[in-house]
């Protein structure tokens, strides 16, 4: 892969550098500034060199439509002060404001363009709309820079179409992903176990599928625990439940026990009344979650005591962990408690701790926990997991 070590003089060179930064906000309130953060190194590197850094990036699912909500403008404010310097901000992405913001760009200065999915062409499943679209943004710059690890599943123009166009190198936090993650995939010390949650098992089959021969144990928390309970044949009341997964997540297990490898599912889970952070709640064995007080209209919004506890004991024992996704409603104080002991057996592991993802990231430091208690917290959801099925990455191919 190309890198910025295979980059001689840059100065005065006009850089457009692809990051990642699609942040969560409350308004124009960044919640999680997790991935600006990553984008730095990278830009510091640029700015010394005496490059004109055009940074793009996307924020949210605009779907081609300028939605002021999606706007980067906090983000580049927030860079701004990271950065200790300016940022200029262009309010549109090839228009005019962009033109003019690129071509009073100095040396060593930084600009960010307004959302790249603002535009229909960032997104297009249309080669040629998508190529369009990266014909202008290659006007703006000499070389590009791609960075935004997050993004790299995606073909799309920023990440892939615009590479192909202008010379383009892997920028340093795309390197540092790559180089944790392929610990994961190249001879993990063992035992390795790998923790999944969230709401669906529909975004994990194929992590699932593919990691079953290659682990000790897949400990299974979230939302879709639901599915492989009913899938053991338990009913699950008004829990959220994928019904047509529930063949998929028998299968899965079937196949895990001829493996020999560990399925790791709740043995109890605290039920509510409602999905609220002032919802009634009580903890049922995870075989009769219709049997709490809220009969078939309980919901599971968290795994129990004694789950996080086993879970907690097997992540301590191991070597080498991922986790992707929440253990329960983490937002809400009495469904926390899954992530956090799950999220603080994370942080003693005496070996490789890697959190992956969005949702994942944003859990640990809404918990509390300093970045640094783990190896490496990916910036890549989507991403980390389509690494970790060996899946081919168009943001990645394209820079080989
Ligand atoms: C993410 O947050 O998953 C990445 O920024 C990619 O965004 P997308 O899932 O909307 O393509
Ligand atoms: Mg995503």
């Amino acid at each position: 892969m190309r890198t910025l070590k295979d980059l001689s003089d840059i100065s005065g060179k006009r850089v457009i550098l692809r990051c990642d930064l699609n942040v969560p906000l409350d308004g124009s309130r960044i919640t999680d500034d997790g991935r600006i953060i990553a984008s730095v190194p990278t830009i510091q590197s640029l700015v010394s060199k005496g490059a004109k850094v055009i940074i793009v990036s996307h924020l949210g699912r605009p779907d081609g439509n300028v939605e002021p909500k999606y706007s980067l403008e906090p983000v580049a404010k927030r860079l701004g002060e990271l950065l200790g310097k300016n940022v200029a901000f262009a309010t549109d992405t090839i228009g005019l404001s962009a033109e003019t913001a690129v071509s009073v760009l100095d040396s060593g200065e930084v600009l960010i363009l307004e959302n790249l999915r603002f535009n229909a062409g960032e997104t297009a499943k249309n080669d040629d709309e998508r190529e369009a679209f990266a014909k202008a943004l290659a006007n703006f710059g000499d070389l590009v820079v791609s960075d935004g690890f997050g993004v790299v599943h995606r073909k799309q123009a920023s990440v892939y179409d615009l590479e192909k166009l202008l010379p383009s190198y892997a920028g340093l936090l795309i390197e540092r992903e790559l180089n944790v993650l392929q610990g994961l995939t190249t001879n993990p010390e063992r035992p390795y176990s790998v923790v999944l949650g969230g709401s669906k098992v529909s975004d994990k089959l194929g992590v699932i599928d593919h990691l079953l021969p290659r682990v000790d144990s897949i400990l299974i928390g979230g939302g879709m625990v639901f599915t492989f309970l009913a899938a053991l044949g338990h009913k699950v009341g008004a829990s959220l439940l994928e019904v047509d997964q529930i063949e998929t997540c028998r299968g899965y297990l079937a196949r895990a026990d001829e493996l020999g490898v560990k399925v790791i599912l709740p043995t109890d889970i605290v039920v509510a009344d409602k999905f609220a952070a002032d919802a009634q709640f009580a903890v049922t064995s995870a075989e009769s979650i219709e049997e709490s007080p809220f009969g078939a209209s309980g919901l599971g919004l968290d795994i129990g005591p004694d789950s996080a506890r086993a879970f907690a004991e097997v992540i301590l024992s191991s070597k080498t962990v991922f986790w992707n996704g929440p253990m329960g409603v983490f937002e809400f104080e009495n469904f926390s408690n899954g992530t956090k002991v799950v999220a603080d057996a994370l942080a003693k592991v005496d070996g490789l701790s890697v959190v992956g993802g969005g949702d994942s990231a944003a859990a640990v430091r809404a918990l509390g926990f300093p970045d640094d208690d783990f190896s490496h917290i990916s910036t890549g959801g989507g991403a980390s997991l389509e690494f970790l099925e060996g899946k081919a990455m168009p943001g990645l191919e394209v820079l080989q």
